[in-house]
């Protein structure tokens, strides 16, 4: 299907992806795929987790007995989602582009998408693609990494993303470029506010914004 070159980097780094996201993190993406749970507003229901990688968020709705379908594009990454999970409650994967969604129109009750916001190269399409699957009254919830409101952190977080991030990554998953590259799509990354306005242009009627640990990390709570 798709080979971008970001693509690619996923499928190589899939064996080391979620411990270095754990380590790199400090343990905090668990807690921030939960507080995603949390701010869903159904108890049940079909969801959709956009660009699952290797499915821990779908996997944690599927627990709570949602019914959970996770796409990506990286067949490594998906490959390792599938065999994740418990034999009951388990979420079903599938290889697809979030830009162009194989379902129907209104055939989610919730869209979720973790990490994954500033690798897409359109994101105008991504969230047109989420308000059009989603039921009428249904839910966005997009979590990506962000940079922290406080500015005298700044300086420390940027230091951390360009030279702590891929000399550790680089090593761990022999992948110093894709390390890199993370780190910096971070520091590149549109403004909160600007993605809510291209949520807003995209059709959704209100859009909330949370910051989670003081700023680096960014919840978009966003009703169709
Ligand atoms: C940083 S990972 C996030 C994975 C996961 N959501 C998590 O919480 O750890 C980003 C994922 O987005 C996927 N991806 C990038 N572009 C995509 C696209 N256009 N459609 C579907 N998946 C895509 C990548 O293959 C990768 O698995």
């Amino acid at each position: 299907m798709n080979t971008s070159p970001i693509i690619t980097m996923f499928d190589r780094i899939t064996p080391t992806y979620d411990k270095l996201n754990t380590w790199f993190s400090f343990g905090l993406d668990a807690y921030w795929r939960k507080e995603i749970i949390k701010a869903i507003p159904v108890k049940q229901g079909r969801i959709l987790d956009s660009c699952t990688g290797t499915g821990e968020l779908a996997h944690l709705m599927a627990e709570k007995g949602y019914e959970v379908i996770g796409i990506d594009l990286s067949l490594s990454m998906l490959e390792l989602a599938k065999k994740k999970g418990r034999k009951e409650n388990k979420a079903e994967f599938y290889q697809a582009d979030a830009l162009k969604l194989p379902f129907p129109d209104h055939f989610f009750q919730a869209e979720t998408s973790a990490f994954a916001l500033r690798n897409l190269p359109d994101l105008n399409q991504a969230f047109q693609e989420a308000y059009r699957v989603l039921v009428p009254g249904g839910t966005a919830l997009f979590l990506d990494l962000t940079t922290p409101d406080l500015p005298w952190i700044r300086p420390f977080h940027s230091f951390y993303l360009t030279t702590i991030l891929p000399f550790i990554g680089g090593k761990v998953s022999k992948d110093p470029e894709a390390y890199h590259y993370l780190g910096t799509s971070i520091l590149r990354f549109q403004s909160r506010a600007q993605i809510a306005q291209t949520l807003t242009s995209s059709g959704f009627r209100e859009v909330q914004i949370s910051l989670l640990s003081g700023g680096i990390a960014t919840l978009w709570k966003a009703l169709k």
